[in-house]
């Protein structure tokens, strides 16, 4: 496909469209933590995420959640709605683990009595530092009208895909989300929704399902992706 690469990212490429307004996104076979200071190959990876992300933005879709995902276009690509991305990443909690437990002493694994959310700045060379609203009032990166816009998307995006992990088997402990504006100025759902980007428990074994697999050296992740996909896929079936 003739295109022009306009982002290239951790773990996906951003390319242009014949479409203005539409955008191609490759997954790749990439793996990073430590804002990329780690950094592997993973044969398989994108394919695996790129259809994750696919069946969870189609879900989402069903429930009314405006989204840049249009449509999974191969094994490791989607086209999406261009968006003016928010330099926000939006974390929410449900369970105490990662760098919350590290920041506030709070024993790991513990239920929170609310979903919290949290703000970080999407800056690498800054390295992605924990903000507040004021600081995105003062850098402007969002009104405060926004802000709560994403904290009430997130709080019923939370709740959609806690239903969605319940039925596959899966707690889901924590995840970061990431919005953009649409030509319209609409604020919507965007980036991607998969093991990288969650924290996801086996309900029966307590075993992680994500990417703390890699960031702790604890094994292969492409299996464990696969896995995810495979109850994703067999969903009501
Ligand atoms: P944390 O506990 O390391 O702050 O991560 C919280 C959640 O956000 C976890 O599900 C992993 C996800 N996350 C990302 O997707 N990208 C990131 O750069 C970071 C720091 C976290």
């Amino acid at each position: 496909m003739d295109s022009t690469v306009l982002y290239q990212g951790k773990a996906k490429n951003v390319h242009s469209t014949e479409n203005e307004q539409e955008l191609r996104l490759e997954y790749l076979d990439q793996a990073t933590a430590l804002n990329g200071k780690k950094k592997d190959h993973i044969i398989g990876k994108g394919s695996l995420n790129n259809q994750i992300t696919s069946l969870i933005f189609s879900y989402l879709t069903e429930k009314k959640i405006p989204h840049h995902w249009i449509k999974q276009l191969s094994s490791n690509e989607q086209l999406v709605k261009r968006v003016e991305i928010i330099p926000l990443e939006v974390v929410l909690r449900n369970i105490a683990t990662g760098s919350f437990t590290k920041r506030l002493g709070v024993e790991e694994g513990t239920k929170l009595p609310f979903p919290i959310i949290e703000f970080y700045y999407k800056d690498d060379s800054l390295d992605d530092p924990f903000i507040n609203e004021d600081h995105i009032e003062f850098l402007q990166l969002a009104s405060k009208e926004e802000v709560i816009e994403l904290k009430e998307n997130a709080l019923k995006i939370n709740q959609l895909l806690q239903t969605l992990f319940e039925e596959i088997g899966v707690t889901l402990v924590d995840f970061k989300l990431e919005f953009g504006k649409d030509y319209e100025g609409q604020i919507i759902l965007s980036d991607e929704i998969t093991p990288d980007t969650c924290r996801l428990w086996d309900k029966e074994t307590g075993e992680s399902l994500d990417k703390d697999i890699y960031r702790k050296d604890l094994g292969e992740i492409v299996p464990i992706y696969e896995e995810i996909l495979t109850r994703l896929k067999g969903r009501g079936a």
